[in-house]
């Protein structure tokens, strides 16, 4: 009786071990890049198509604390014709990133590119009226959101393409470089709590356009404008090295400001920065590159840890995470590996180098 009694314990507790030990393996799979990290991670979504792609949602809800939308919030989607804001998409996002807990980066208030035509042709005739529409803009739009949206990219791509210089784009040439200092200081009257970017492109690896901004930094901040985080969008290529990241790095977190990485991809391929620029130089993906990705992506979380002092870590953005969805193949006409999931949205090893990078 005794031996029976024994024997049913025994078995009990090895019961409870397995079942444990099951619970413990379902959790550990469970656990998405967000719980390997200190800072936020993020990726760029477009609201319709999460809202009915039940997979692309889970990847999001595993492994994100942020989220960008990658159109949705541009001026063009905002103010699409005069006279009339279409609010639906972004009034969705924040309804989503509310439900999911999720931090909403708003992106971005000004840039040459998400210019509608109807604000081109009346500001090219009108700069009065273009410097009134810029002021009402930013104050309806962020007013209507405050507290909502956490931060936001309120000039995007302000230089040249290459070099230090100004764009000229509308902006500049009607309202000339205050129309910067103006947008933050707009936003800031709106959301006195919202952090505020500005955010470019090739910072990390173009010297000349990196000084460019460094230095409209430090004019902002004498001027006391209220900039407090600086974007740069790290669109990489895996010939770009090492160690000019880092330095860029370095003296990007020199100025002070958040520092987000807020477009994170790598690709292969190269291009011109233009539409339709790029160049195939790998007509398909071997395990090998695969690896090397990896490692270049372990290598940029390390970056950002080791360069960037914890109280300016804003976080990590992909710019779309799966090589299902990537901008770049349509954008450059290439076929290209750029992100951390594949075209099955399955995690590749550039996943899991990312995750390293973040748990070293
Ligand atoms: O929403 C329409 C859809 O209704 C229509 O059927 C379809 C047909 O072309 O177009 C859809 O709109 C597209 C939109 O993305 C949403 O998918 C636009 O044509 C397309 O031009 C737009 O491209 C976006 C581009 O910015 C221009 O806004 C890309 O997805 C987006 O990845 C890209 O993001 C930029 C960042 O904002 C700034 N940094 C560079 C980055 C890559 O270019």
């Amino acid at each position: 009786m005794q031996k029976t009694a024994a024997a049913y314990s025994t078995l009990m507790i090895l019961s409870l071990i397995f079942f444990i030990g099951c619970v413990s393996e379902k959790s550990e799979e469970k656990k998405g890049l967000k719980d390997f990290s200190s800072f936020p991670i993020g990726g760029a979504v477009e609201i319709r198509q999460v809202l009915q792609d039940t997979a692309l949602e889970a990847i999001i809800l595993e492994n994100f604390t942020s989220i960008t939308a990658t159109s949705d919030m541009k001026m063009y989607a905002i103010a699409p014709e005069e006279g009339n804001y279409k609010w639906d998409r972004a009034d969705s996002l924040v309804a989503f990133s509310q439900r999911n807990d999720l931090r909403l980066f708003g992106h971005t208030l000004v840039w040459h590119s998400g210019t509608p035509r109807w604000v081109f042709q009346k500001g090219t005739e009108d700069s009065l009226w273009l410097d009134d529409f810029l002021k009402t803009y930013i104050q309806d739009y962020v007013g209507r959101y405050k507290g909502k949206v956490a931060a936001w990219d309120v000039v995007n791509e302000g230089f040249d393409t290459q070099g230090g210089e100004y764009r000229k784009t509308l902006w500049y040439n009607k309202l000339g470089k205050e129309y910067i200092a103006n947008a933050f200081r707009y936003a800031h009257e709106a959301d006195p709590e919202a952090d505020l970017f500005y955010n470019d492109f090739n910072l990390e690896r173009d010297t000349a356009k990196l000084n460019g901004v460094l230095k409209m930094i430090e004019e902002l901040k004498a001027d006391d404008v209220p900039i407090t985080g600086l974007g740069v969008q790290m669109h990489l290529r895996m010939d770009i090295p090492d160690s000019l990241i880092r330095e860029s790095v370095r003296k990007m977190a020199a100025t002070g400001l958040k520092i987000h990485f807020s477009e994170l991809d790598i690709i292969f391929n190269t291009h011109d920065d233009t539409r339709g620029g790029g160049e195939q130089l790998y007509s398909s993906v071997t395990p090998k590159m695969l690896e090397q990705q990896a490692q270049k992506y372990e290598m940029v979380a390390k970056i950002y840890k080791e360069e960037v002092p914890v109280s300016q870590q804003f976080g990590i953005t992909f710019w779309d995470f799966t090589d299902r969805d990537t901008w770049i193949n349509p954008f450059f006409d290439l076929k290209d590996w750029p992100t951390i999931y594949d075209e099955k949205l399955e995690p590749k090893p550039a996943y899991f180098g990312f995750r390293k990078g973040l748990s070293e």
